[in-house]
């Protein structure tokens, strides 16, 4: 039986959206993500327009009132337009622009996820100036009409969103977190003479962050390249990585800077999607690596930009992404591996090199098989071990015992870097013994807690053994369902014919748990 030829049409259904997509589409946004779309459409505009003409956006917070407004002088929405400021996914954007607001959403849910009643003003070039008010009542009216209201002319080309009756309490705190944020986010545009935003009447100073060491040995190097996504078009990206200047006292401000048509989409972005794991390049995120940054600018088509929908993270499925992650991935390791062998040395050795030049280089090919041209490594006279050992010190010295299970976890880093087809599988039975290790090393030398209980018998079974130690040291559960997990994937590797894979991510997830138990029972830091 064929359903084509048995089809009959009987009715139509009406997809009209129902308003409660209002509530789904804004219940992730924040004051800052929020004020953002709301420029982000300033800045499209104004982009986009032919006219010389400089860009003020002006936003008032007032904790006082608690009332916030973003005014902008980019053109204005013509009266035809006014229903996309309403709409879900109306726009005028097209996909193929090299715009940052494309899926037409994001005013929407700006003001509805900011405040309770919302007025927008606008007037396109020298038309008619019109308001819109959108409050708590449409909103839950099932009705999609909205009365437009024609006002005494105001400024040609200005926009104006006032967000009254808030939905979460304006501080005084907020406007300094938003000063920061848009200066760090439109740096690029900042750094035009022709573009200013002011915040309360004051002006926001772009931030970049090529903020780039240039020691003779280890200039910061870059890679511009296109990213050919087939008819979709093609994607421009520039990724620039070297060792930095202002590294702040706490040493978070370095990893991934990303991004989109000039908008900043995140930054500090320090997760295997940049290469931050114990097998790869740049090994995992530390102290050590703090002075290692990449910055990656894509331009090109909004739809080819690897953003999430409120761009506030990397996509990094995208293809345009996946495209750029083997340079990524393989100059910011190159750099957080001079970090760490320069560690003891950056005060005489990076940060007085203020000035020089960025070296350019080719990028590496999607799927990895040319290398790229970087200069040598600079020797490294202490290897892993003894850096692991140096960071726990103190811990050593205390509890001497700890020495062998910080060599093994340094052993264990060591041999997932190495060439080998089976390094998964030894550096796992390696972490799986260290385990088992640091749980007898723990009975064993706290006899006020655990007595003198006979070892060879308790160590029959792993269980017992973690029920004796969970006894006196909380460890999550968590944890200790990962551990199991790969306790039976060792058990699988030694008992049974067939042999299991074990993949990075296996490696890397052990690693964690076995360093975060250690942590719990021995203060060693891995
Ligand atoms: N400040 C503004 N000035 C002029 N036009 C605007 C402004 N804000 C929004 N618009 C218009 O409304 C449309 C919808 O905006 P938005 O919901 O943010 O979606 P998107 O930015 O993805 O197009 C924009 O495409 C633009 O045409
Ligand atoms: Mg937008």
């Amino acid at each position: 039986m064929r359903s084509v030829e048995m089809k009959t049409e009987v009715g139509l259904l009406n997809g009209t959206p129902d308003k409660r997509l209002y509530w789904s589409i804004i219940s992730d946004y924040d004051l800052k993500t929020g004020l953002c779309e709301l420029i982000d459409n300033a800045v499209d505009i104004w982009t986009s327009g032919e006219f010389g003409t400089p860009l003020a956006v002006s936003i008032v917070l007032d904790a006082d009132q608690q009332f916030i407004s973003v005014t902008d002088n980019a053109g204005g929405v013509s009266r035809a337009d006014l229903k996309l400021l309403i709409t879900p996914g109306g726009s005028n954007n097209s996909p193929d622009d090299e715009t940052i607001g494309i899926f037409g959403v994001g005013s929407k849910r700006a003001v509805v996820a900011l405040s309770q009643r919302i007025s927008i003003k606008t007037r396109h070039h020298s038309e008619k100036s019109y308001q819109l008010d959108v409050d708590n009542a449409w909103l839950e009216n099932p009705t999609w009409e909205l009365p437009i209201y024609e006002l005494p002319d105001f400024e040609p080309g200005t926009t104006s969103v006032e967000l009254h009756m808030l939905r979460r309490k304006l501080e005084d705190a907020d406007v300094i977190e938003v000063r920061e944020h848009l200066a760090e986010t439109y740096g690029l545009f900042l750094e035009r003479r022709n573009v200013s935003f002011l915040v309360n009447g004051s002006p926001i100073e772009g931030r970049t962050f090529s903020k780039w060491a240039y020691p003779e040995e280890f200039p910061p190097h870059s890679a511009t390249f296109p990213v050919d996504r087939g008819n979709q078009g093609t994607a421009r990206v520039e990724v620039t990585a070297g060792l930095i200047l202002d590294r702040d006292t706490r040493g978070e401000n370095y990893g991934a800077y990303i991004y989109c048509n000039d908008r900043l989409i995140i930054k500090e972005l320090r997760t295997r999607v940049v290469g931050y794991t114990v097998s790869a390049e740049a090994g995992m995120p530390h102290f050590d690596a703090s002075l290692a940054r990449v910055i990656i600018r894509f331009n090109g088509p909004a739809k080819l930009m690897p953003w999430n929908s409120s761009k506030t993270d990397v996509n990094s499925d995208n293809p345009t992404f996946q495209g750029a992650r083997p340079t990524i991935i393989k100059l910011l390791g190159h750099f957080t591996r001079v970090s760490r062998a320069l560690r003891k040395e950056w005060q005489s050795k990076v940060f007085p090199f203020e000035s020089g030049k960025i070296v350019n280089i080719e990028a590496e090919a999607p799927i990895e098989t040319k290398r790229l041209a970087l200069p040598p490594l600079p020797r490294v006279n202490r290897n892993h071990a003894e850096v692991l050992k140096d960071d726990n010190k103190k811990v050593i010295v205390k509890y001497p015992w700890t020495s062998g299970l910080v060599e093994s976890m340094a052993a264990v880093d060591m041999i997932t870097r190495q060439r080998l087809e089976t390094r998964n599988r030894i550096a796992l039975i390696l972490l799986d013994s260290t385990f088992e290790i640091g749980l007898k090393e723990f009975i064993v030398h706290k006899p006020d807690l655990f007595g003198f209980p006979d070892l060879k018998q308790l160590f029959k079974k792993r269980d017992d053994v973690i029920k004796l130690v969970v006894t006196k040291v909380a460890i999550p559960d968590g944890l200790l369902r990962r551990a199991r997990h790969y306790y039976d994937q060792r058990n699988k590797l030694i008992h049974e014919r067939a042999t299991v894979g074990i993949t990075n991510e296996d490696v890397d997830n052990y690693r964690e748990v076995v360093s975060k138990v250690l942590n719990k029972l021995f203060y060693v830091k891995l």
